[in-house]
C-alpha cells in the first residue's frame, strides 16, 4: 500500500527549504548606515544608494540606463507614459502573468489586449501576437514568466515591423540573459520588481532599464513629480512621487552582489529538476529555449498531464505538495478570469469607455486555460538547496501520482 498523502492524514516528507530572503549582517550594516546618514528618502532623485544600485543593475543587465523606483507596477506605468502611450491605445499583454501587467496600461487610459501563451514556454505566443495587432496597437508587454525568457527575437521582429514599443516585464527575470544580452535590454524598456518574493528584494521596490537617454531622463522626471531632469532643467512632465527609499536601495545594493551566484545555484538545480521531471511519468516542465544563455529563476513551473494523475486539477496537486512541505501553488489564472481584474463601470474608467474591447466573459484563451488547470508553480528558494531537495520534490510528485485517486474529491 503506497504511503498516504500528508494532505489526507499521512506523514509529510517535510523537506528543509532554504529561507528567503537570504540576509546577514551586511544588510544590517547597510541599514544602520542609512539611519546614521539621515538620508532616508529618495529626494533629491536619484539619491546616492538609488543611483549606485541602478548603475550596478544596468551594467549587470547590459542596459545603458536604469532608474530605481517604488515597485514593479509603476515601472510599467512610467515606461508607457514616457513612450507617450495613453487614451484608447492598445497594449498587448500575455494571458498568463500577474494582474499588474494588465493594470499598467489601464492606469494610463490604454486598453490591455490579451494574447494567448505558447504551450511550451507559457510566455507570450509570438505567432498569435501578430494576428491581434490593429491600427490602435502601440505597445507589447511580454513577460519573462517563471524561469525563462519569452521569444525576444520573434517579439522584437514583430514590434519593429509594426513600429511598436516593447516593455519587457522582467519581474521574474533578474539576472537572465537572452543570447548573452540581459533581460530588460532588448525592448525599449525593462521593468523589474523587487517585491519580497522576487529573486532580488527590498520588500518592495522596482527598476526600469532602457538604452535611450531621453527615455531615461523622462522616467526619472515622471517618478519624481515631473521635476526637470534635462541639463537646462527646463522640461517638466506630469509625474508623481514613485521614488525608492534609501533603505530599500541600500538593501538592494547588498542583494545584488549575491544575485548571480544564487542564480547559478537555482539554475543548476532547475536544470536537474527538468531532467528528472522529463523522465517522470505525466510531467513536463516549462521549456527553456537554448537562446536563454543565463537562466533567470523566479518560479519553477511544471505542467502535469491530468490523465496520468486520475484527472486531478492543479489546485488539488498543489495542495498535496504543500502539505508534504513544498512551497508551491497553482500560479496565476488567465487574465480574463482573474479575480484581481474584475472590471466594472465603477472600478475602471477604461472599462467604462472601452468595454467593447474588454469583454472578458466572451474571451477564450485555450492554451492559458489548459495551463492554469495543469501547472504547478514552485517558489525559487526551493532551488537554493542541493539536488537532494529536487530529488525529494520528485519523490513527492510520485507520491501524489500513486495516491491521486484519493485526491479526486478534495476541495
Ligand atoms: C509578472 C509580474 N509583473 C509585475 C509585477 C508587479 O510587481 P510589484 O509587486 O513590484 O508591483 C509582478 C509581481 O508579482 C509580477 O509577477
Amino acid at each position: 500500500m503506497p504511503e498516504k498523502l500528508a494532505l489526507l492524514g499521512g506523514q509529510p516528507i517535510s523537506p528543509t527549504i532554504p529561507t528567503w530572503p537570504v540576509r546577514d549582517e551586511r544588510e544590517e550594516q547597510a541599514l544602520i548606515e542609512v539611519v546614521r546618514s539621515g538620508v532616508y528618502g529618495g529626494y533629491p532623485e536619484p539619491a546616492p544608494h538609488a543611483a549606485r544600485f541602478a548603475a550596478d543593475f544596468a551594467e549587470m543587465h547590459d542596459a545603458a540606463y536604469a532608474i530605481s523606483c517604488a515597485n514593479g507596477t509603476i515601472t510599467m506605468t512610467t515606461a508607457l507614459l514616457a513612450a507617450g502611450i495613453g487614451w484608447g491605445d492598445e497594449v498587448i499583454v500575455p494571458s498568463i502573468t500577474f494582474a499588474a501587467t494588465a493594470w499598467a496600461p489601464m492606469s494610463v487610459g490604454a486598453v490591455p489586449i490579451i494574447c494567448d501563451i505558447d504551450p511550451k514556454t507559457f510566455c507570450l505566443d509570438a505567432e498569435a501576437l501578430e494576428s491581434i495587432i490593429t491600427d490602435r496597437t502601440r505597445a507589447i508587454i511580454p513577460v519573462h514568466l517563471g524561469a525563462t525568457i519569452a521569444d525576444l527575437d520573434a517579439i522584437m521582429a514583430v514590434a519593429q515591423k509594426h513600429n511598436l514599443i516593447v516593455i519587457e516585464d522582467c519581474a521574474h527575470a533578474h539576472g537572465g540573459k537572452w543570447r548573452d544580452k540581459g533581460a530588460g535590454s532588448w525592448g525599449h524598456f525593462g521593468s523589474f520588481s523587487m517585491q519580497l518574493t522576487k529573486t532580488l528584494t527590498s520588500g518592495e521596490g522596482g527598476l526600469i532599464t532602457t538604452n535611450d537617454a531621453l527615455y531615461a531622463e523622462t522616467c526619472h522626471s515622471l517618478i519624481d513629480c515631473g521635476r526637470p531632469k534635462d541639463a537646462a532643467e527646463e522640461v517638466y512632465h506630469l509625474g508623481a512621487n514613485y521614488r525608492i527609499t534609501e533603505f530599500q536601495a541600500a538593501l538592494l545594493e547588498v542583494g545584488l552582489t549575491r544575485l548571480l551566484d544564487q542564480q547559478a545555484i537555482r539554475s543548476g538545480n532547475m536544470h536537474y529538476s527538468d531532467e528528472r521531471l522529463n523522465n517522470t511519468e505525466g510531467m513536463c516542465p516549462q521549456w527553456v529555449d537554448p537562446r536563454v544563455t543565463r537562466r533567470p529563476g523566479y518560479t519553477y513551473i511544471t505542467q502535469f498531464d491530468p490523465s496520468a494523475f486520475n484527472g486531478i486539477n492543479s489546485k488539488q496537486f498543489a495542495a498535496a505538495l504543500v502539505a508534504e512541505g513544498f512551497p508551491c501553488g497553482t500560479g496565476n489564472p488567465p487574465m480574463h478570469r482573474y479575480d484581481l481584474l474584475q472590471l466594472t463601470d465603477k472600478n475602471s474608467f477604461v472599462y467604462r469607455n472601452f468595454k467593447d474591447r474588454l469583454d472578458f466573459a466572451s474571451m477564450h484563451f485555450p492554451v492559458a486555460e489548459k495551463a492554469s488547470q495543469s501547472t504547478i508553480w514552485v517558489a525559487h528558494q526551493m532551488f537554493l538547496g542541493g539536488t537532494d531537495l529536487v530529488d525529494s520534490f520528485v519523490e513527492a510528485i510520485e507520491k501524489v501520482r500513486v495516491n491521486s485517486k484519493s485526491l479526486q474529491d478534495y476541495h
